[in-house]
């Protein structure tokens, strides 16, 4: 449709947009010309029958009814809501049905971050990457609560429940970084459950697979791969490193203390520690903590891990 006709804000950049975009004008443009007319016959009537000097207060004769006027008033509100009804349900059965050739990455919430699953075996953390011009479906679950996938620009919004799959998909039309929030609130970290989604060309993303399934075994220094992992897999939504207390305890130093556990024990940070609070966190809570960090336990490989715990061991 014709940019000029949208009353959306900015473009949409799925093949969907264009006609969530059209049908949402329809009903605002609609809305805005019987707002008008509603309007401008309140302000006649309101004057035309205003109260005159010399009049008695109740003059109104007995109203009876008008079959003309309750026809019309019937029939075209009728016509438009079918109008919209069919219209939408259409619209809804293409954003619903993904088409067979798709693509298909597995997406799982959980508080706070998004995990993405490629059929290759790669799997991200918080940035959905996909080809361009081409269907991509998503085939969500959660871990713990209801969460929800919203990603404006393509305007797709689908819960995402635990114990059951929802499904969505998405053509993207342009190259770009695209936001995707969470929309349901889930717990004190659903503002920061932010993702972005990557859209790239074909061969970019052939090769970006290819350099991702790669990175755990390339030759990268752990303490470096640490840092990557950190922020890659969204440890830094919940753990500072600048000593702030957020969900979590901040881990800068943390590393040959001993902390406080609920229950009233003292442990010491090691190795160990990080390695059981990463697999099975709800084994030896900081004390003052609740017990919301998810397991990453099949997300981080053994490599990673080692880098993760190399990372924590070097931020003082
Ligand atoms: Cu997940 Cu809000």
């Amino acid at each position: 449709m014709d940019s000029t006709l949208t009353t959306t804000l900015f473009q949409g950049s799925s093949t969907i947009s264009n006609e969530v975009d059209t049908l949402f004008s329809f009903l605002i443009y609609s809305s805005i010309v019987f707002l008008c007319i509603v309007v401008f016959a309140l302000i006649y009537f309101s004057l035309k029958y205003r109260h005159r000097e010399g009049t008695e207060a109740d003059t109104t004769l007995g109203v009876d009814h008008n079959l003309k006027l309750e026809l019309v008033w019937s029939i075209i509100p009728t016509i438009l809501v079918m109008i919209v009804f069919i219209w939408g349900f259409n619209v809804y059965l293409k954003m619903n049905v993904a088409p067979k050739d798709a693509l298909e990455i597995k997406v799982t919430g959980q508080k706070w971050f998004w995990t993405f699953d490629y059929p290759e075996g790669a799997n991200t953390v918080n940035e959905l990457v996909a080809p361009v011009d081409k269907p991509v479906k998503l085939l969500m679950s959660s871990k713990d609560v209801i969460h929800s996938f919203f990603v404006p620009d393509f305007r797709i919004k689908m819960d995402v429940l635990p114990n059951r799959y929802t499904i969505t998909w998405f053509e993207a039309t342009k190259i770009g970084t695209y936001n995707l929030f969470c929309t349901e609130f889930c717990g004190t970290g659903h503002s920061e459950m932010i993702g972005k989604v990557r859209i790239v060309s074909e061969a970019e993303y052939n090769q970006w697979l290819e350099s991702t399934t790669l990175l755990a075994g390339a030759n990268v220094p752990p303490e470096e791969l640490g840092a990557v992992l950190f922020s890659q897999k969204a440890c830094k939504t919940c753990h500072s490193v600048a000593g702030k207390t957020l969900t979590g305890p901040h881990l800068n130093g943390i590393y040959g203390t001993e902390v406080d556990i609920t229950g009233g024990s003292r442990i010491l940070v090691d190795e160990n520690y990080i390695r059981e609070s990463l697999l099975d966190p709800q084994a030896s809570i900081v004390a003052g903590f609740q017990p919301v960090m998810p397991t990453f336990q099949g997300i981080l490989k053994d490599r990673e891990i080692d880098a993760l715990i190399a990372y924590i061991k070097s931020i003082k």
